[in-house]
């Protein structure tokens, strides 16, 4: 069965929505394996988020996913990382689909209070940054 690894972001910690995206994902019939609240210092966002570092967003992702606690989970699921991406809606939240998460809860493309992992390869280095072996109960 694949797994994703969904961020609850600093913003949607603020708003106090977190709940709301976790009921979100349980209606969709997906299973919770784990979850925590972390505060990321800006090196370990820039570590999470390696791939961006040549974008030019990159200081600027970094500074905001380490502005606050964030709420990293894994959820489990046939086809999870594709449908969780579905649910979460565009990245800028201006153009996310009605219902999406993103439009729901996001404030702009840098602040929009999901993060899903958008391949298996991506959910197999995003998984294991947050969570060990013994925190994944499937
Ligand atoms: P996420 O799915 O977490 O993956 C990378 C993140 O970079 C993305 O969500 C956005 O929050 C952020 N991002 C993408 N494009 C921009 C941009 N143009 N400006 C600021 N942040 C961006």
């Amino acid at each position: 069965m694949e797994r994703t690894l969904v961020i609850a972001k600093p913003d949607a910690v603020r708003k106090n929505v977190v709940g709301k995206i976790i009921s979100r994902l349980e209606d969709e019939g997906f299973k919770l394996v784990a979850l925590k609240k972390v505060k990321l210092t800006n090196e370990q966002a820039g570590q999470f988020y390696i791939v961006h570092k040549d974008r030019p967003f990159y200081g600027e992702l970094c500074d905001f996913m380490s502005s606050g606690p964030i709420v990293p989970m894994v959820w489990e699921g046939e086809n999870v990382i594709a449908r969780v991406r579905e649910i979460m809606g565009a990245t800028d939240p201006s153009k996310a689909a009605e219902g999406t998460l993103r439009k729901l809860y996001g404030t702009n493309v840098g602040e929009n209070a999901v993060h899903g992992s958008d391949s298996p390869e991506s959910a197999a280095y995003e998984i294991p940054f947050f969570f060990s072996g013994i925190e994944l109960v499937g």
